[in-house]
C-alpha cells in the first residue's frame, strides 16, 4: 500500500517510557512485521523518514493531564497512517482529540476481563470476551470526535476505542505482554489488516538486504576490520560482512590468555575453517598476564585488560593497509537504550563493551546486527550456517577469567579455574541444562583456604564457587535451581579432578542486589 509517506518500511513505535515498549517490538517481529522504536520526542522529519505503515504510541508512566507530560509530534496524527495507542498512548489519543481522561476511580493493575462491544478489524478472529492485562491509573471518561467504544472492563468503560474513519485505535490494556494471551493477534490485526502492511520480515530477507546495505556502505574496495571475540554477536556480524565483501573483512582474534578451555579452538574451527573468514589469531597471553601480575583490584584489572586489548588490536589493524571501517556486533537493546526516553540507563553496564576502539582508531562503524534482538541474531547466524555450538554459547565477559579469580591472576589459579569450568560445562551439557541457563561458570577464591581431607591426608586448599543464573537480558537474574544430584556430581568431580580445590559452594544470590559476576 502506498501512503502519504511513500512505500512503507515498518511499523513505528513511539516510546513514552513504558517498561513494555521493547515487548511491543518483540511481538511484532515474531509476527514477521518489521518495526523500530523511536523516542516520543522524534521530530516530524524522523517520523517521515521512517516511512511507517502505521504508528504505535506506547504506554508510559506519566499522566496526560500533568502539564509538561510527553506529547508526540503533531505530524503523527496528520501522516494519514493508522495509529494504535496503548495505555498512555490511548489516553493521548483521547485527550488530544477532545475527549476526557481522568484518574480512574480504582487503579487497575493485573488481569481483567474485556467484553467487546461491536465489531472492528482490530478484534478480527478474537472472542467476545478476552483476558487482558491492565496497568494504569488514568482512564478515558468521555470520548469525542468520532471515537466509539470497542470494549470495556469492570473498571474501564472505554477499554478499547476506535475512530475507524481516521484509522485511530486505542487500548487501555497491554496486548504486548504474555498476560494478554491473545494480544499478539490484536497487534497482528493492527499491522496486517488495518495498516495493510504486507512485507514479511524473515531472516532470509534480512540477510539479503543487509548484504546489499554492507556493500553499499563499504563500496567496491573498502576494507573492514573486526575484533572477533568468538561470541555470538561479533561472529554473526563478521559472517554477515564476509558474505558481503569476502576477504576484504579482516578479523582479528586476540588470545588474552584469559579464555576458557576450547574458546580459541572453537573460534579457529568455526570461524576460520568452517566459515572461512579471513581470520588472524594473535596470541598476546604473555603480555596480558605479565601486566596483570599481582593486581587484585577488579577495576584495575578491567582497565589493564581494556587498554592492552586496544593496543594489541590497533597494532594488528595497522598492518592492514587502507582500512576505513570497523565492524561491531552492537545489538538493538543497546541502540534502544542509547535513544531511550530514560536516557542511557545503568552505569553498571558501562564496562560491558570493549569500548574505546572506534574513537581511538577513527574508523567508520559497520554494525550490521544493530537492529536485531539476541534471538534474532541467533536465527540469522543459523541462516548463515554458523553451528549451534557457537550460537548457543553463553555470554562471556571481555575481561574473561581475570574477573573470576578473586585476587591476582596467577597461572595456578587460572588452571584450576579452567579445569573446574570445563567440568561444570560438561556436566550441564550432559544433563541437558546448558541451554536452560543464561550463564554458568566457576569463580575461584584464591585467598580463601579451608581444611579438607583426601585419603589419609589433611588438605588446605581453595574454594570453587558455581554460579549458574537464569536471566532474560543480564540486567536482572536469579540463581538457577539445578537438581541437587547434578550439583553433587559437579562438586565431586571438581574436588577429585581439579588440583588446588578441596571445596565447592553454590551461589544462591539474585541480581539485584548481587551481580552475576563476582567482580
Ligand atoms: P553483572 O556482573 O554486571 O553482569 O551482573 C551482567 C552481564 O555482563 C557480563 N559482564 C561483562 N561483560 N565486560 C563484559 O564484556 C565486563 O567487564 C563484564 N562484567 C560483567 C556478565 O558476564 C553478565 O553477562
Amino acid at each position: 500500500m502506498t501512503t502519504a509517506l511513500g512505500s512503507p518500511e515498518k511499523i513505528l513505535i513511539l516510546d513514552f517510557g513504558s517498561q513494555y515498549t521493547q515487548l511491543i517490538a518483540r511481538r511484532l517481529r515474531e509476527l514477521e512485521v518489521y518495526c523500530e522504536i523511536l523516542p516520543y520526542t522524534a521530530k516530524a522529519s524522523e517520523i517521515r523518514d521512517a516511512k511507517p505503515a502505521g504508528i504505535i504510541l506506547s504506554g508510559g508512566p506519566d499522566s496526560v493531564h500533568r502539564a509538561g507530560s510527553p506529547r508526540p509530534d503533531p505530524s503523527v496524527f496528520k501522516a494519514g497512517v493508522p495509529v494504535l495507542g496503548i495505555c498512555y498512548g490511548m489516553q493521548l489519543l483521547v485527550a488530544l482529540h477532545g475527549g476526557k481522561v481522568l484518574p480512574a476511580k480504582k487503579r487497575e493493575y493485573g488481569h481483567a476481563d474485556l467484553e467487546r462491544i461491536g465489531d472492528s478489524p482490530l478484534f478480527d478472529g478474537l472472542p467476545r470476551h478476552l483476558q487482558v492485562w491492565m496497568s494504569h491509573g488514568d482512564g478515558a471518561e468521555r470520548l469525542d470526535n468520532g471515537f466509539r467504544t470497542l470494549g470495556r472492563t469492570l473498571s474501564a468503560p472505554h477499554a478499547a476505542i476506535a475512530d475507524e474513519d481516521k484509522r485511530w485505535y486505542g487500548v487501555q490494556f497491554h496486548p504486548e505482554v504474555a498476560h494478554t494471551p491473545m494480544g499478539a493477534k490484536l497487534l497482528e490485526n493492527f499491522a496486517r489488516r488495518i495498516c495493510r502492511f504486507e512485507k514479511r520480515w524473515t531472516m532470509a530477507s534480512l540477510l539479503e538486504t543487509q548484504v546489499a546495505a554492507i556493500r553499499a556502505q563499504v563500496g567496491e574496495n573498502g576494507k573492514v576490520v573486526c575484533a572477533l571475540s568468538g561470541g555470538v554477536d561479533s561472529s554473526v556480524a563478521a559472517a554477515l560482512i564476509s558474505r558481503a565483501i569476502g576477504s576484504r573483512l579482516h578479523c582479528i582474534f586476540v588470545d588474552t590468555g584469559l579464555l576458557r578451555h576450547g574458546d580459541r579452538d572453537r573460534a579457529e574451527r568455526v570461524l576460520g575453517r568452517q566459515l572461512k573468514l579471513n581470520l588472524k589469531v594473535v596470541d598476546a597471553s604473555k603480555l596480558f598476564l605479565g601486566r596483570l601480575k599481582g593486581v587484585s583490584d577488579p577495576e584495575k584489572k578491567r582497565k589493564i585488560i581494556g587498554r592492552t586489548f586496544i593496543e594489541v588490536f590497533d597494532k594488528e589493524a595497522k598492518r592492514i593497509k587502507g582500512v576505513e571501517f570497523l565492524a561491531q556486533g552492537t545489538l538493538y537493546p543497546d541502540v534502544i537504550e542509547s535513544v531511550s526516553v530514560h536516557g542511557p540507563s545503568a552505569v553498571i553496564k558501562s564496562h560491558h563493551n570493549v569500548g574505546g576502539l572506534p574513537k581511538k582508531m577513527r574508523l567508520k562503524l559497520v554494525e550490521p546486527v544493530r537492529m536485531l534482538f539476541k534471538d534474532e541474531v541467533r536465527r540469522l547466524g543459523r541462516e548463515l550456517g554458523i553451528c549451534a555450538d557457537l550460537l548457543g554459547a553463553h555470554p562471556f565477559p571481555g575481561p574473561g577469567l581475570a574477573i573470576r579469580i578473586l585476587g591476582p591472576v596467577e597461572p595456578a589459579a587460572l588452571k584450576s579455574l579452567r579445569d573446574a569450568d570445563l567440568i561444570l560445562r560438561e556436566e550441564l551439557k550432559a544433563a541437558g541444562w546448558q541451554d536452560k541457563v543464561w550463564q554458568a561458570f566457576v569463580v575461584i577464591l584464591p585467598s580463601v583456604r579451608s581444611v579438607g581431607v583426601m585419603g589419609d591426608e589433611r588438605t588446605y586448599e581453595n574454594t570453587a564457587v558455581l554460579r549458574c543464573v537464569d536471566s532474560r537480558d543480564g540486567m536482572t537474574a536469579d540463581w538457577s535451581r539445578l537438581p541437587h544430584e547434578l550439583i553433587a556430581k559437579i562438586s565431586s568431580r571438581i574436588v577429585s579432578e581439579v588440583k588446588g580445590i578441596n571445596r565447592v559452594a553454590y551461589d544462591v544470590s539474585s541480581k539485584p542486589p548481587s551481580t552475576i559476576e563476582w567482580e
